[in-house]
């Protein structure tokens, strides 16, 4: 069974009262809760983890325990080489999701150093955006063997 690392990055744990208007009403439990049934319906063996520290973020991607990885870098998307460094040197194919379109947003958030090295990126659907990477995972390594 393909198993897959939901790895989320700093001030998601505030999700369903930061800034709601942007990254919605759920709460971070709430979304994995989702993804956890999603992922249980495909068939994907799914685990989470979510730090405001750049370095843990590091340390649970080098733990290499996952097939592949749906990755929400937040704010680290925009600055962290060592955080892209990581992604490379784990080997392991990663989808990016963002809740927002950052693409659409300030400048600063323009910048991007984990796209082009992502499989794909999925951005500005909200918490769906993870169901959809989930999709893609079993699309394109398998879930369930039926
Ligand atoms: C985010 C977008 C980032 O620009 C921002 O720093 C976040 C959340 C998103 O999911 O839309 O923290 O990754």
């Amino acid at each position: 069974m393909t198993t897959v690392l939901v790895l989320q990055g700093p001030n998601l744990n505030l999700l369903g009262t930061r800034e709601p208007e942007i990254y919605g009403y759920e709460t971070l439990e709430e979304v994995h809760r989702g993804i956890a049934v999603r992922a249980r319906e495909l068939g994907l063996t799914v685990s989470f983890f979510q730090s405001n520290h750049e370095g843990a973020l590091i340390d649970r991607l080098q733990v290499r325990d996952y097939d592949v990885a749906i990755v929400n870098a937040a704010g680290l998307t925009h600055t962290s080489v060592a955080l892209r460094d990581a992604l490379l040197a784990v080997q392991r194919p990663f989808i990016e999701v963002h809740l927002s379109d950052p693409s659409r947003r300030e400048p600063f958030r323009q910048v991007n150093l984990l796209h082009d090295i992502a499989l794909e990126s999925i951005v500005g659907l909200g918490a769906r955006g993870y169901h959809l990477a989930l999709e893609s995972i079993a699309n394109r390594y398998g879930g369930r063997r039926a």
